[in-house]
Parts: structure tokens; C-alpha cells; sequence
């Protein structure tokens, strides 16, 4: 059950990974636990679109493992908005102030939202083993992370 991707695809699916911070690394802790936390969740994040990834990209072989995988991102989805308590945005934290903005709360729960929808089609694809069908909701997917890092996320200093 494997599909060749043109080369393009799996440039655009390389780039996204890098643009998600999926290699990043971030050990220091930012002496708050609720931020340290919510770190350690968006890892996970990263960890498990990753794995993912690489079955699509043809890395590795397509396993029903990956379910686990789809079903932890769909998991953290599901919880998100908690991973947000107030008081959490401090200094070392790369979470901007604007998420605690009441100004801009529609929108950051939009950013949830939209990656509940999708990362719960992304179990069906896993579930599925259709590696092209895969590819598609990794996608999406990761394009809703990207969508909440670019407004509520501090850039990299
Ligand atoms: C609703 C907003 C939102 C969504 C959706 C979201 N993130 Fe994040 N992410 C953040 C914020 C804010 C931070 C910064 C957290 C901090 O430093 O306190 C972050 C940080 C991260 C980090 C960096 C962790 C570190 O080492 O510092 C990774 C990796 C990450 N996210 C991956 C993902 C992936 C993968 C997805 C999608 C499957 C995702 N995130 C979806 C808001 C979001």
C-alpha cells in the first residue's frame, strides 16, 4: 500500500514539518509548569506527526502503530484549550499574550477547532492504511498548527 509522491509533494511535506518545529528543541524549562506542560504536549505533537510523516514521505513502511499516533494528536486536540490555563504566557514561554486576550479568543478556539476536524479525519486515514489518503489529512493537518503558531506563537529567539 505505498504511492509514489512526486518529488514536490515531499518537498512541501518537509518543509511543513520544519515550519511546524517538529526537529525543534526546547529542554529548558520555563519555570512555570503549566507552560512546561504544554511544551511537553506540543512535543508530543511533533513526535507523532513526524512518524507519520515519514510512512508518507516513504521513510518507512505503513504499520497500524501509527493509529496510536493519529489517536494521541486527536487526543491532545481534544484537551487543548486546557493546555492554556491563565497565567501560563509567561517570559520563556513562546505562547503570546493574545491567547489570554478576550479580543482574540474566537480565534484562537477557531485554531482548535480546526485542529480537532482535522486531526479526527487523520485517524480515519491511519485507520484506513490508504498512504495517499494519509498524506492528504497530514496535510491539513498540520497546515491548523501551523495556522495557531503563525498568529499565537512567539517566534524563535
Ligand atoms: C491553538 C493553537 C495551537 C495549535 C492548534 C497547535 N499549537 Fe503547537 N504551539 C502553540 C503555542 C502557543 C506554542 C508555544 C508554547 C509555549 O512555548 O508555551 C506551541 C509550541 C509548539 C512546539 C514547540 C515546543 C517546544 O519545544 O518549545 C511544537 C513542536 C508544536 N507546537 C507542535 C504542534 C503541532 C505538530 C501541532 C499540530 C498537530 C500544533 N503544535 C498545534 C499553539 C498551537
Amino acid at each position: 500500500m505505498r504511492v509514489m509522491l512526486t518529488k514536490t509533494a515531499i518537498a512541501v511535506l518537509a518543509g511543513g514539518a520544519m515550519f511546524l518545529g517538529i526537529a525543534s528543541a526546547h529542554s529548558e524549562s520555563t519555570g512555570n509548569k503549566e507552560a512546561d506542560f504544554r511544551i511537553a504536549e506540543m512535543k508530543k505533537l511533533g513526535g507523532n506527526m513526524g512518524a507519520i510523516a515519514k510512512v508518507v514521505k516513504g521513510e518507512a513502511n505503513y504499520t497500524e502503530a501509527l493509529i496510536d499516533n493519529a489517536k494521541e494528536i486527536s487526543a491532545i486536540a481534544a484537551n487543548m484549550a486546557k493546555l492554556f490555563p491563565e497565567g501560563s504566557g509567561v517570559e520563556a514561554s513562546r505562547a503570546k499574550p493574545e491567547i489570554w486576550d478576550a479580543q482574540y479568543a474566537a480565534d484562537f478556539q477557531e485554531d482548535i477547532d480546526a485542529l480537532q476536524a482535522a486531526s479526527t479525519q487523520l485517524v480515519v486515514a491511519v485507520e484506513s492504511g490508504d498512504v495517499a489518503m494519509i498524506g492528504a489529512a497530514l496535510k491539513e493537518t498540520g497546515g491548523t498548527c501551523g495556522g495557531c503558531h503563525k498568529q499565537f506563537r512567539k517566534p524563535k529567539e
